[in-house]
This record gives structure tokens, sequence and C-alpha cells, in this order.
């Protein structure tokens, strides 16, 4: 998965190439390379690390005045990340230029007909048989070279294509990958998604899988694969450019966690009236939704943490069954949907493979697929039949922080709307919905805790394991705290219902092991209580979470954190932004950079 940009206009300098390429370098960046036309000529220049390593191999030329140039940052699929194998790649000629994100699926057998034709490569990429494809196809027109290049390669993919005889002209082509492009009067762009567009323009259009554009200074034309013209159809959006920035917060995922508060009202906003849920989008399949006896929920990672709160709520407050699948697991499940099956498919991204799969699986199968997602005109949006949007604006830490707070924020709301149709759950539900719209206040106040949290990290980063524990409502908490530690700071981290202790984990525990228990003082806390006292007696340190009331767990803990009182169901919401920085200040302390953990991508778009 990589992050591909191209720019033409006027006035535009490599520079501007390299700053839309840093916006984009969540998506991976193991190498990074740039390919701009100058005075009739193609300069490319690429390297191994990060966008920071390719700006210092570029120096002077920064400053250059082009007309026309792609970029990529690369998170390798085929062949190690090195010089050679990072983009742009070009074709014999060195006339044609790609940038790709995505999988050539088809690739081999490609290469090897075009080395037949005496075609030469370099790399050991799939990208690289685009060029020398576009190669074989041009005849003095590029967009039509591009079309008649990508009807013959399977698999995903987005790119931008560049070429010596079309000083001023980027065409992009999309299948599987996202791909968006902006225009103002003196700039066209091209990207991955919409942040290093938002400096130009908030007027983008979302290309469609199957469609070409072709951009140039002064005019922009999308095609289908099958050569027919397609109609432009910009949409504004609301982010600004500033939003995509740290706003003085030392790392993005810092500054997300800070948003959280904002991002629960957006979610939050015209959603609630006279303590109703206000989902219209929902309408159309409100009956299918009192009739269901089950209802299936696909996701992967952070967003797999939220489906499972979504399953405590819905399961404890319906006679309804929410059965949480990850989605890589799903997609190759016999399904068991039917028709009126409804499917929840939570997303941030809305780009995730294995989550499109499992919705396209469902599909098959007659479903109706509810999205839950943060990116307007994803493909899951565009897939689905119903779309909840989170409004959460641009998450750039490759960790999920105020997405996942969204997600869970949105999953109350529809497991609340759910159980307000199917047993008119309403004395429960207000209270529960007046707590709700009060949460963002009350997260302030937990994000003022964040000295004391940093304290812990530093007591706590030199240990190589953590054990989260929990019990319902605090399970997938336990797992979303441990997927956080291990995600950004490397430390071997785990998430366990406590009761599962005795089945073999607490064989691991020990003064070397500590625990972090999420224990606040709700329905199964005798139960919890049980379980610390079963780690305390292996020696193992207690880190707890729980609420202020809950003065028992000193006596069991060598170190609390509390946040307000509050009604258990949304305890998994008040625990969210501790978690979070809990993780977040061992990464820092321990001098990692959390907003690019090693290994992983923002969004994964491939298998
Ligand atoms: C969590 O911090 C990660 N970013 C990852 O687990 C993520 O939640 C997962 O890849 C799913 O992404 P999605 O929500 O965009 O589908």
């Amino acid at each position: 998965m990589c992050g591909i940009v191209g720019l033409t206009g006027e006035q535009l300098k490599v520079t501007d190439l390299i700053e839309a390429l840093e916006r984009l370098e969540y998506r991976g960046y193991d190498s990074a390379g740039v390919a701009y036309l100058k005075d009739s000529k193609l300069n490319i220049t690429k390297s191994r690390g990060k966008v920071e390593v390719l700006k210092n191999h570029l120096g002077e030329n920064l400053d250059q005045t082009i007309q026309t140039g792609i970029a990529h940052t690369r998170w390798a699929t085929h062949g190690e990340p090195n010089d050679v194998n990072a983009h742009p790649h070009f074709d014999c000629s060195c006339k044609i230029s790609v940038v790709h994100n995505g999988i050539i699926e088809n690739y081999r057998a490609l290469k090897i007909r075009l080395q037949e034709l005496g075609h030469k490569f370099l790399s050991q990429t799939d990208t690289e048989v685009i060029p020398h494809l576009i190669e074989e196809y041009y005849n003095g027109d590029l967009l039509e070279a591009v079309r008649k290049a990508v009807l013959k390669l399977e698999g995903s993919y987005a790119i931008a294509v560049v070429h010596v005889d079309h000083p001023d002209i980027i065409v992009g082509a999309r299948k599987g990958s996202p791909l968006v492009a902006g225009m103002s009067d003196s700039v066209k762009a091209i990207a991955s998604d919409v942040t290093p567009l938002l400096k130009f323009t908030k007027e983008v259009i979302f290309l469609q899988d199957g469609e070409l554009i072709e951009l140039s200074a002064n005019a922009l034309k999308i095609v289908g694969f099958d050569g027919t013209t397609h109609k432009c159809q910009p949409v504004t959006v609301n982010w600004s450019y500033e939003d995509a920035q740290k706003s003085g917060f030392k790392h993005f995922m810092l500054k997300e966690i800070f948003e959280e508060p904002s991002c629960i009202v957006s979610v939050l906003t015209g959603r609630i009236k006279n303590d109703r849920i206000v989902l219209e989008e929902l309408e159309p399949f409100e009956k299918m939704l009192i009739d269901s006896k089950t209802i299936k929920v696909v996701a992967c990672g952070t967003s797999y943490h939220a489906a499972l709160v979504f399953k405590y709520l819905l399961e404890n407050t319906t006679p309804i069954t929410v059965d949480v699948d990850v989605s890589s697991e799903f997609r190759y499940k016999r399904p068991h949907l039917k028709p009126d099956s409804i499917v929840v498919a939570v997303s941030q991204s809305g780009e995730t493979a294995d989550t499109l799969e499992s919705v396209r699986l469902a599909k098959r199968c007659g479903a109706k697929i509810v999205a839950v997602t943060n990116v307007v005109g994803s493909t899951l949006t565009r897939e689905s039949d119903c779309v909840l949007y989170l409004n959460a604006g641009p998450e750039i830490g490759v960790a999920a922080t105020k997405s996942y707070v969204a997600q869970l924020v949105m999953l109350y709301l529809l497991a609340f709307k759910i159980g307000q149709l199917v047993n008119d759950f309403v004395p429960q539900s207000s209270q529960l919905i007046d707590k709700l719209m009060r949460i963002p206040e009350i997260f302030e106040n937990s994000l003022k805790s964040s000295d004391k949290i940093r304290e812990l990290a530093t007591k706590y980063k030199e240990y190589k394991h953590f054990m989260y524990i929990g019990r319902g409502y605090g399970y997938p908490t336990a797992l979303e705290g441990a997927l956080k530690l291990k995600e950004i700071s490397y430390i071997h981290a785990t998430g366990y219902p406590a009761g599962e202790l005795k089945h073999g984990p607490i064989a691991m525990l020990g003064p070397e092991f500590p625990v972090f228990a999420i224990a606040p003082n709700d329905s199964l806390f005798s139960k919890m209580k049980s379980n610390i006292i079963e780690c305390r007696s292996r020696n193992a340190k207690i880190l707890a979470l729980t609420n202020h009331d809950n003065q028992e767990v000193t006596e069991l803990a060598d170190d609390i954190v509390f946040v307000n009182n509050s009604e258990e169901e949304l305890y998994p919401l008040l625990m969210t932004p501790i978690i979070q920085l809990f993780a977040y200040f061992v990464a820092d302390e321990l001098g990692l950079d959390p907003d690019k953990p090693r290994n992983l991508a923002k969004s994964v778009t491939v298998e």
C-alpha cells in the first residue's frame, strides 16, 4: 500500500510534490520518489527511506520549477524496499513514468510477454510492467495507451502516468485502490486521498473503479475503461488543510487523541432529538432491523474492537444476536447470510481490502450492507446500501485513535436506534443518551490527566511484556489497549478476557510481566477483583483503570488511573483516551515515532 500524487499547473516546484507526498506518508514510508518534467526532460529521483531522505537527495533541485510531476511513497509488497524498487518506474525509452498503489496480480505473465518483446526490466516490482505496457501501446495518445494497458492488468491499482511528449498532462486510472482528483484555476492534482489536494482546492472528484482521468493545466477529462466519456462530478470536502497538520502537538497521534471531544460532538450532531436517535440513512432498512434475529458485523483491527463493544451493547439491550467476524476470516467462510440479512461493515478508511471483500461476499448472498466509515467517497461507501459517516476528520497517525472513538459513538447510536426500533428501549436509553451527550466534557477531563499517564508510561516503559485484562464491556477495551501498545511501542502486549487467565495465560505472569486491568465498578467487578488478586499473587505489577468511586481498587493495584463514574455501557468510551495516551507516551518515552510505526500502514488496501 502506497501514496501517490501528481501535480500539473503553473508556478509549481519540486518542493510542492514533496509537500504533497509528506501528507501521504502515513500510507507507507519505506521508500519515496519523484518524476518531473522540465524543459521536455524526465527527471527521476528515488531512494529507500522516508520522504525526508528523498528531500536530502533532491537538495537544490527542490527549488526547480516544473510543469508536471508525479510522486510516490511506498509500502513494499513486491520486492524489498530499496532504491531500484522505489517508484516512479519507467519504460525502456525513459519517456514514460508511473507511480502505482496496489498489486498487479498477473505481473509475472505480463513481464515474460514484455521481455519476449524486448523490454528490459530493472526492478523486482509488479509495477514496472505498467510503463512498459504503456510504451507498447503508445501511438501519440497517452490516455488511449494507458487505457489499453489497464485492460491487460489484473489486481488492484491506482496509477498516475506522465510522458515527456505531453509535458502538461497526467493520466490516472483506478481499479480497487483510491484515487482523487482536485482542480483549482492554476493547478490540477491527483492523489491517493484528499489531504495533499487541500492546499490547492476543496473541490474534488472521487474516481470510480474502472475510470481513467486526464488532467492538463486547463482541462480535466474522465473516461471509462471502455473509452466512453464519463461525467465529472466534483464534491466539496470540508476538511481544511490545517486539519491535516499537527497544530503544535509533537505527533499527529497526540493531536488526534486531543481532538476526540470535538469528534464526539461531530458524530452526535443532529443525531439525537427528544431522546430519539435520528439515523435517517437507516430508514429503508428499519423493517429488516426489527425483524432481524442476527446482525453480522465485519471489521479489522481497531474497528473490530469497536464492533465487539457494539455486540455487548446490542445483545444486552435487545433480543438480537450480534455475530462479529474479523474480515480476513469472514471472507473465506460460508457466510450463512440471506437476502434479509443485515451486515454492518466497520472501517475507518473504507478501503480495507478484507472488509471490502467481506462486503462483496455478503452482497452476493443478497444481504444489505450498513457501512460505518470516516472517509467520504471511499470504496466501502460506494459498495454499501447505507453509510453512517463518522465525520471525525482526517486521521494521519497510523494508530487509530479519534476514529475509534467516533466509531464507538456511532455504534452506540446505532445500537440505541435498533433498541428503540425493536423494543422501544426508551427508559434505559434516555439515561444513556443523556450521558452520551455529556461525554465530550468528560473526555476533556480525562485528557487533563495526561501528565499522570506520562509518569506511568515512564515507570512501565522498560517492561518487555504486558497483559491487558477485562470482563464484559472491559474486554474489548483490553484488546484495544494491547493493540495500541504493541503497534506503536513494539512491546509485546496481549489482551484477554480476565476469566480466561486460568486457562493458560496466567502461566506467563510474574514480576517481569505487568497486568493492565480494565476494572470499573460495574456488574462484573467482583469477578474482576478476584482475577486481579490472582495476578498479584503471581507477583505481577498491577496497573488498574477504574472509576472515581471504586476505591476498592486502591488495595489491589500498584498504580491506578481514575475516570469519571458512569453507566457500565459507557466505560469502553470513557476509558479509551487513557489506554491510547498510555501507549502513546510509552512509545514517545522510548524514542519511537508513534505516527509511523514500523511495518504498518494506515489503510490496508491489500490482502
Ligand atoms: C489500529 O490502530 C490500526 N490502524 C488497524 O488495526 C486498523 O484499525 C485496521 O487496519 C482497520 O482499518 P480500517 O478501520 O480502516 O478498516
